[in-house]
């Protein structure tokens, strides 16, 4: 079924699993200005209405669970593109990595393409391996792999760690930067990353699921325009925040012994995946297709910063 975005008789229906999510909303938000009837998936529906007051229009709130093969078939019926932007960061009870990152994931790519959806978005993260001895890493790697052959064609979205006003990263970082004496460092500090402003992420997967400006590439990694060590973050942060930072190096065993008992609290301030990632660089690979191929010119962290500090 091929959509054809210049026809404005015909309704196009998106549906977007994780709709009420940091990134799921924004690419719900998108996608509505392109002139899709949303739909906003999630196990509580009565978030959708608070989430999207002040857009102009709104989504329609579906409650579904990706781990529930009824509830994904009726979310996903007469849609032409599905999104799974759904995450788990913690694993608990039957929500692990391998059941909602591989299983549930291949699942809505089934069931979209046995449904004639058109266009699937898996929003995976940089450095997903199947190989990776970290249980979350090597999940999403074969969620990858899983969706690929369940559907396709369907696009694997890489987003290298993302910022907005509402993020976690940056949120946490220019609080404790102001709280703590002295900054703890995941190892030395040597991690490369690539902050992506997360509107950008959710205007590419806009774009890639209207058909424009897609160049064939079915696996994209989506970075900002600048890459910074750990420590080189930390004390531009810091610069940007008019405010001196002392740096203290801590073992990564350290913090995964930290995370450990942290997953243990309702709301992990720190999660042992945050920490897998955190021990290898975080940059979109040379020569991966990303923003600029899509015509988007990535924003930096500063904008974000200033409007965190503005709410702290
Ligand atoms: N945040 C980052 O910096 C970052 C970087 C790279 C990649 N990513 C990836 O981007 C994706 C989105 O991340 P995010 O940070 O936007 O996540 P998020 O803010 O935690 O949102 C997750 C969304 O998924 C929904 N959800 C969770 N479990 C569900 C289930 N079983 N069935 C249906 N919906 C479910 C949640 O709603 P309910 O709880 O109401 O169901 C929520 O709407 C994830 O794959 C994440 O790994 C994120």
């Amino acid at each position: 079924m091929a959509m054809d975005p210049d026809d404005l008789n015909t309704e196009r229906i998106a549906t977007v699993f994780g709709g009420t999510g940091f990134l799921g909303r924004r690419i719900v938000k998108r996608l509505l200005e392109r002139g899709f009837t949303v739909r906003a998936a999630s196990r509580h529906p009565a978030r959708v209405g608070p989430v999207f007051s002040s857009t102009a229009r709104m989504p329609e709130a579906v409650e579904a669970d990706i781990l529930d093969a009824s509830s994904i078939g009726s979310a996903i019926a007469g849609s032409q593109a599905v999104v799974n932007a759904v995450s788990l960061y913690v694993e608990q009870g039957a929500q692990t990595f391998e059941r909602v990152h591989v299983k549930a994931a291949a699942d809505l790519a089934a069931a979209s393409r046995d449904g004639g959806v058109d266009r699937f978005v898996q929003i995976s993260g940089i450095g997903s391996d199947p190989q990776s001895d970290s249980k979350y890493i090597g999940a999403r790697g074969r969620g990858e792999e899983a969706v690929a052959s369940a559907f396709p064609g369907a696009f694997i979205v890489r987003p290298a760690v993302m910022t907005g006003p509402d993020d976690v990263f940056l949120t946490t970082i220019v609080r404790l930067i102001r709280l703590l004496p002295v900054y703890p460092l995941f190892g030395d500090g040597g991690t490369r990353l690539q902050p992506v402003y997360v509107a950008d992420v959710a205007e590419a997967v806009g774009r890639l699921i209207d058909g424009r400006n897609h160049k064939g590439s079915f696996t994209l990694e989506f970075g900002g325009p600048r890459i910074y060590t750990y420590k080189e973050l930390l004390r531009e942060i810091a610069r940007q925040l008019g405010t001196h930072i002392r740096l203290m190096p801590v073992p990564f065993a350290a913090w995964g012994a930290l995370a450990g008992v942290a997953e243990l609290l309702p709301a992990a301030p720190i999660t042992r995946n945050q920490v897998d990632l955190m021990r290898h660089d975080n940059v979109a690979a040379i020569g991966a297709p990303g923003l600029k191929e899509l015509d988007i010119e990535p924003r930096g962290i500063e904008e974000v910063i200033r409007l965190i500090d503005r709410r702290a």
